[in-house]
């Protein structure tokens, strides 16, 4: 009888000790838990909405803050400076520069690529003019790109444009690089045929689905990388030339490009009719003169920038790393959230007034064609500081 008095007494202190939990996890976690801000991006109805998550934002800020552009250049009208190529000795793409313009945009390299290391981690301190690091040689071609974005593809950066640290942020690697995926050892031994990358999941750009997992190199590689489509244009089936595994890897880019931006199809797509161009977003047309732009910035630069590179840049299979749309966007529809740095530096918007060929493609051109002997080729610039 006791025991059976007993129970009612517990289950009450228990309530009573469930009660005051709750209020105190409410008072302390509980307040934390924060709404998504929807923002509506369509026509009403259609579901194009946008969830932004303000904690993520809020983490993620210090990515997207640009550094303290440096003073503008002082310029006397009664001596105003030369041209850093009368000046300096080895002066190949910065040709339209004088000699503030272009120390000022030392630094700001220095800033936007390699700050720990400084200006050694391109050049011999002792010798600025010689050629003998590589990341000098690489810096000519990137300095050529990102003119060529800014002057050649407005149609996707606009006048925002894009600067060595849209891709650098302080780092000689920058984030979001890509390579082509080495394939998985069962894809060739499979008894049930070759899988082509799919049935893999666990691979992040496609966002840990069964999708073929390297969409990257068959759409973003080369310029004449074949279409993205899944819809034929014809309705019977010996006109339509589209297959399950081309729209697979098309679905597997689309999930690609979604991360990249942080944001879901319906950014682009009114997705019941995703093929349908007027019923997308203006943001698609743009999307879609990326993923030329892409594919120009990867067959155009960085092939050459490939074999400048030291083996220890490649993949195991010695494939050379390239741009897609997380190396500039890094999460955010807009890289950098939209703000321009462009202004503070025209000096990448110009087109090189003189036309800059690609420049030597290998070390052993660049030795034909330099005067300073390249006797480090392919080490690690932080190895050769102290010399
Ligand atoms: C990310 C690589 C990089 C960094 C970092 C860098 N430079 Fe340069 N520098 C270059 C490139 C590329 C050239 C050649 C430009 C050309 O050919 O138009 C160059 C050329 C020069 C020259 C001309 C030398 C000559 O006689 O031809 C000077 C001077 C110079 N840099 C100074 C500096 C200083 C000072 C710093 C540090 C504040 C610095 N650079 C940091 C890439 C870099
Ligand atoms: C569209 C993105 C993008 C832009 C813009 C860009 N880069 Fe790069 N850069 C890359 C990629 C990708 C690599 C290859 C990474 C690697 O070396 O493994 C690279 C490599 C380099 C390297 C060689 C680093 C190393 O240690 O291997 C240097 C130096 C460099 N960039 C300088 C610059 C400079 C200077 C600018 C601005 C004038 C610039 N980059 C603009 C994407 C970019
Ligand atoms: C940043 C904009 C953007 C986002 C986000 C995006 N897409 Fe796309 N999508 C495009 C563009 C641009 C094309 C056309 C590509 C081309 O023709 O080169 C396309 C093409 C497609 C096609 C092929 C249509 C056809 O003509 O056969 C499908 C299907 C598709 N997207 C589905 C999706 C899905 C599903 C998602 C979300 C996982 C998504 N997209 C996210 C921009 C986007
Ligand atoms: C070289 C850097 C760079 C690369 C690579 C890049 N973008 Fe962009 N993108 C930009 C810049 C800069 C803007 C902002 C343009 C503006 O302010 O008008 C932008 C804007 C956009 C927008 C418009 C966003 C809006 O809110 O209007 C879309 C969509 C987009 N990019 C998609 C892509 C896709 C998809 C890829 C890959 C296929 C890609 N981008 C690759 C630099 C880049």
């Amino acid at each position: 009888m006791k025991r059976l008095f007993l129970i009612p007494v517990i289950a009450a202190l228990a309530s009573i000790v469930g009660i005051a939990l709750v209020t105190l996890l409410s008072a302390s976690g509980g307040s934390k838990i924060e709404a998504t801000k929807p923002e509506q991006l369509g026509y009403r109805g259609v579901g194009m909405v946008l969830n932004h998550d303000p904690k993520t934002q809020r983490a993620q800020a210090p990515l997207h803050a640009i550094p303290e552009p440096e003073p503008p250049p002082e310029i006397d009208p009664a001596n105003p400076p030369i041209l850093a190529k009368d000046k300096y000795l080895n002066i190949q793409v910065l040709t339209d520069l004088n000699t503030q313009e272009f120390s000022r945009l030392m630094q700001a390299l220095t800033v936007w690529v390699s700050p720990e290391e400084g200006c050694a981690y391109c050049h011999n301190p002792k010798y600025l003019a010689s050629d003998e690091k590589y990341p000098k040689v690489v810096a000519r071609h990137m300095l050529q790109m990102t003119r060529n974005i800014n002057e050649g593809w407005k149609k996707h950066v606009g006048n925002t444009g894009v600067t060595c640290y849209t891709c650098h942020r302080g780092q000689p690697v920058p984030s979001g690089d890509w390579f082509e995926f080495i394939g998985n050892e069962k894809d060739q031994l499979a008894m049930l045929g070759h899988r082509f990358g799919q049935n893999h999941p666990g691979i992040e750009t496609v966002g840990n689905t069964s999708l073929p997992y390297d969409p990257l190199t068959i759409f973003l590689k080369d310029k004449d990388s074949p279409s993205i489509r899944v819809q034929g244009e014809r309705a019977l089936a010996g006109e339509n030339r589209r297959s399950v595994k081309q729209s697979e890897h098309t679905y597997g880019l689309m999930i690609y490009m979604s991360q990249s931006l942080g944001v879901n199809c319906t950014f682009c797509h009114n997705t019941r009719a995703a093929a349908n161009w007027e019923q997308s977003s203006p943001q698609r047309v743009t999307a879609w003169y990326g993923i030329r732009m892409v594919r120009d910035i990867n067959s155009t630069y960085l092939h050459s920038v490939g074999s400048l590179l030291p083996l220890y840049r490649m993949n195991a299979s010695g494939d050379y790393p390239k741009v897609a749309c997380a190396t500039c966007h890094k999460g955010v529809g807009k890289p950098l959230n939209g703000i321009s740095m462009l202004n503070d530096y025209p000096a990448l918007a110009v087109e090189a007034r003189l036309p800059y060929a690609g420049g030597p493609k290998t070390y052993d051109q660049v030795a034909e064609v330099n005067p300073f002997k390249i006797e480090n080729k392919g080490k690690d610039p932080k190895s050769l500081e102290s010399q």
